[in-house]
Parts: structure tokens; C-alpha cells; sequence
């Protein structure tokens, strides 16, 4: 439990940790590619140390330095042939996309696994994976197409397949799948969603193309590439929304990921009348890297649907908290994913919202947020969901209580040093 208090000033500068996507590709990737990778500023947020843990387990050589705020990793690989088997459960923790994404690479080897995690996990649904991979060949055993997922020994062919939501999770299994299949596999998305796999497989020199919203990758030998992970935007958007809600604030957000698939947020709250500025941009791990700066700004309502939802999935709970102060409703639509991450987002969001007496309303697939509010303190559940007990962190900097948040710890998923920087940046 951690009482915060709202503060006079909200300025400084920060390097937010580093992107948990990315983290989470760099070393799979490599895992499953030939040579030698040398990994630096890989996020040390629980999540990927689950994914370090179960590559480990699967035999993959992995040499760690962590250096406090960042792990700096040398990776063997050699190729899907090099994973052994590890004669235990693998233990995916909270994290969604280790599950997913490994479940690609263990539906395709010959020997037995059993991939599972915690209660949050083992409740999400696994049928958007179990289905292309049950298409391709996969034997997967289920407990109601959720985790545990057991992976009995299979070949895998190559499929044509037409997703019906737009997932960077599931079209990424479908990927690593495809490379150790025996044909061809055409990924059909309706929408785009984060193309980090692309990008990374590109450069590992796989047969794969990108046309509009198809993907086509061809079984490839993988080479491993060295990769500078950059900072998190998922991360960097709660310091975003917290020095525009406040007063009194200047903010400078070093080496952030700006990928243009990960940006919504930035086009959302420039759109909601956000002063942020982007400097010093430039390309880092074939992905486009910039600082952010951001100031005090008056904020109006807005709305946000279709297309830009994927691009901005992971921050709706903080654009929740900026559009609670703003000037007039938001409107958030087309969104029912987030009923599904590590807790129902859109409840635990309304759950916060009721306690603060902010006037929303839940629907199905969003909210409609009435805007012209004020946070007024008080105890709240993190849901032992880090992105919702972020947001409600930043809610205290303007609150004009004291903000308690029980379970606050689990903000380590993927930000271990939260509220070590929240209380550097207050003055
Ligand atoms: C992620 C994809 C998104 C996102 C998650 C990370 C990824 O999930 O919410 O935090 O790294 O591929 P979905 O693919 O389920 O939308």
C-alpha cells in the first residue's frame, strides 16, 4: 500500500524504462536465430524477466548484467533445434505477451511443454491462439482455452489466416509459428496493430513481407542481431498526462520509442490541446527513437474510436485520468479489448472513477467520461494491474487529498522504479 500526496511542481527529467515490447522480441528473436546478440537496455520490469526465465528454462544460453535501472544480455542462439526440453512448467508470471508469443515457438517443437502463470493470466482468453495454431498443425491441450496450454510434439504447415481482432500478440505467434512451419503463412489483419516483430525479423534477414494489412512470411533461418532497446512509450505516457494535468509542470522524457504504431496517445492529447513537443529524433533498433517534452496544458474532451484504438490499447486508462480534468466529455469507443488484459481495464477505470465521484458512464466497447472534474483522493485498488495503478498514481498529483493505492507495488510488471521518479519529479 503507498499514500501519495499531490505536489506544488511536476518537473524534471526522466528516462523512462525500456520498452517491454521490444524487450520481450529482442530476446525470442535471438533465442531462435543463429549467433551470438548483445542486448543492451533491456527492460528489467517482471514481465520480461519472465520471458529471460523461460528461455533460460528452454536451454537458450543467456548471459545477464543488470545494471540497476536496465539488463544488458548476451544471447546464443541456435535455432528452434537449440531449445531443449525443460523438464518443468514454464512460468510466464503476469505477462501475456511471453505467453503468446512462446506459445508460437512451443507449438512447433518435438518434445512436450506446459506454459502457465498467475491467476490474472490463466484467466485471459488463449482461444485467439489456440485456433491458428489448431490450424496449423499444433496439438494444444487447454483448460477452456485458457492457460495451462500443453504443447504435445507437432510439424507445423504454413495457413492462410484472417484474424478477427487486430493483435501485435497473436499475429507475432502466428509469426513465430509460421518460421518453423513447413510453408508459407499469409497473417490477414483488420487493423494494424505494433509491427515490432516485423521490424525485428526483417533485419534478422527473414522472408517476410508487409502489404497494407497482410503479412506473408516464409519458414527462414533467423541471423541474431545486437539491439539497443529504447524507452517505453506505454511508460512514458503516464509522465506525459501528468505534467499536462498539472499546473505547474515541464517535463523532459529522454530516448522514448516512437513507433509510429505505439503513438496514438501523443496524437490523442496533442489533439486534446496537449503542449508536447518531440526533439532530437532519430532511428535506434530499426525503430524510430525521440525525446519528449511536455508542459502544462489546458486539456478538451475528445473522441477516440476505430483504427487509432490499437495504437493506443495500453494508455486508455491514463487517457481516462487527463480526460476526467479536461474541458468537456470524451468519448472512447471501439475498445472492448481492454476488458480482456490483466484485469478488466474499462471496470476497474469506471470502479475509480465512481470513488472519486468523476461522472462517467461504462459502456460495452469504452466510456463516456464527463470532463470538468477534479480528483478528490482516497483509497483505491490497483486491481493487480500496473497500468491501473500507475493512472490512479497520477490522479495524486492533483488530488486534493491523500491518494492511497493498495497492491501499488505491482507497478513493477513493467516500471520497477515508478515511484522512486514520481517523487523526483514532484517539487
Ligand atoms: C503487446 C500487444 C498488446 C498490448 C500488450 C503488449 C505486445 O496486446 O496490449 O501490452 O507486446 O505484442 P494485444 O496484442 O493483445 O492487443
Amino acid at each position: 500500500m503507498i499514500e501519495l500526496s499531490s505536489s506544488k511542481q511536476f518537473s524534471g527529467l526522466i528516462t523512462v524504462p525500456s520498452d517491454k515490447s521490444i524487450s520481450h522480441r529482442s530476446a525470442i528473436l535471438n533465442s531462435v536465430a543463429f549467433g551470438e546478440a548483445e542486448i543492451k537496455n533491456f527492460s528489467n520490469g517482471d514481465d520480461c524477466l519472465s520471458t529471460l526465465h523461460i528461455l533460460s528454462d528452454l536451454g537458450v544460453n543467456l548471459n545477464i548484467d543488470n545494471n540497476g535501472d536496465y539488463l544488458n544480455i548476451n544471447i546464443i542462439g541456435q535455432g528452434y533445434k537449440g531449445l531443449s526440453n525443460p523438464n518443468t512448467l514454464l512460468d510466464a508470471g503476469n505477462s501475456g505477451t511471453t505467453t503468446r508469443l512462446m506459445s508460437g515457438i512451443l507449438s512447433s517443437l518435438d518434445f512436450e511443454t506446459t506454459i502457465t502463470g498467475d491467476n490474472s493470466l490463466n484467466s485471459r482468453p488463449m482461444k485467439r491462439i489456440i485456433d491458428p495454431l489448431t490450424l496449423m498443425g499444433a496439438k494444444i491441450i487447454s483448460n477452456n482455452n485458457k492457460a495451462p496450454l500443453t504443447f504435445k510434439p507437432s510439424k507445423l504447415n504454413g495457413i492462410t489466416y484472417k484474424m478477427n481482432i487486430s493483435s501485435a500478440q497473436v499475429k507475432s505467434c502466428i509469426m513465430l509459428a509460421g518460421l518453423n512451419s513447413s510453408r508459407k503463412t499469409i497473417i490477414k489483419q483488420p487493423s494494424l496493430s505494433r509491427d515490432h516483430t516485423e521490424r525485428m525479423l526483417k533485419g534478422m534477414g527473414a522472408k517476410i513481407e508487409t502489404n497494407k494489412n497482410d503479412i506473408i512470411i516464409e519458414p527462414s533461418k533467423l541471423n541474431s542481431i545486437d539491439l539497443t532497446i529504447p524507452g517505453d512509450i506505454s511508460s512514458a505516457a503516464f509522465w506525459i498526462v501528468g505534467a499536462l494535468i498539472h499546473p505547474n509542470s515541464n517535463l523532459l522524457l529522454k530516448n522514448v520509442g516512437l513507433n509510429e504504431l505505439r503513438t496514438g496517445i501523443i496524437d490523442v492529447l496533442k489533439d486534446m490541446g496537449g503542449n508536447i513537443y518531440i526533439e532530437n529524433h532519430r532511428i535506434q533498433a530499426n525503430e524510430p527513437v525521440g525525446d519528449i517534452r511536455v508542459k502544462s496544458s489546458k486539456l478538451v474532451g475528445t473522441e477516440i474510436s476505430g483504427k487509432i484504438i490499437p495504437r493506443l490499447i495500453d494508455e486508455i486508462p491514463i487517457i481516462i485520468v487527463a480526460a476526467s480534468t479536461a474541458d468537456g466529455p470524451t468519448i472512447i469507443r471501439n475498445a472492448e479489448e481492454l476488458r480482456f488484459k490483466e484485469t478488466d481495464r474499462l471496470l476497474a477505470m469506471s470502479k475509480f472513477l465512481d470513488k472519486s465521484n468523476i461522472k462517467h458512464q461504462l459502456n460495452e466497447d469504452g466510456m463516456e467520461v464527463n470532463g470538468n472534474s477534479d480528483f478528490i483522493g482516497g483509497e483505491f485498488e490497483s486491481f493487480d494491474d500496473h497500468r491501473i495503478a500507475m493512472s490512479i498514481a497520477i490522479s495524486s498529483i492533483v488530488a486534493k487529498n491523500k491518494t492511497t493505492i493498495n497492491n501499488h507495488q505491482v507497478a513493477s510488471i513493467s516500471y520497477k522504479n515508478f515511484y522512486k521518479h514520481l517523487e523526483l519529479l514532484k517539487k
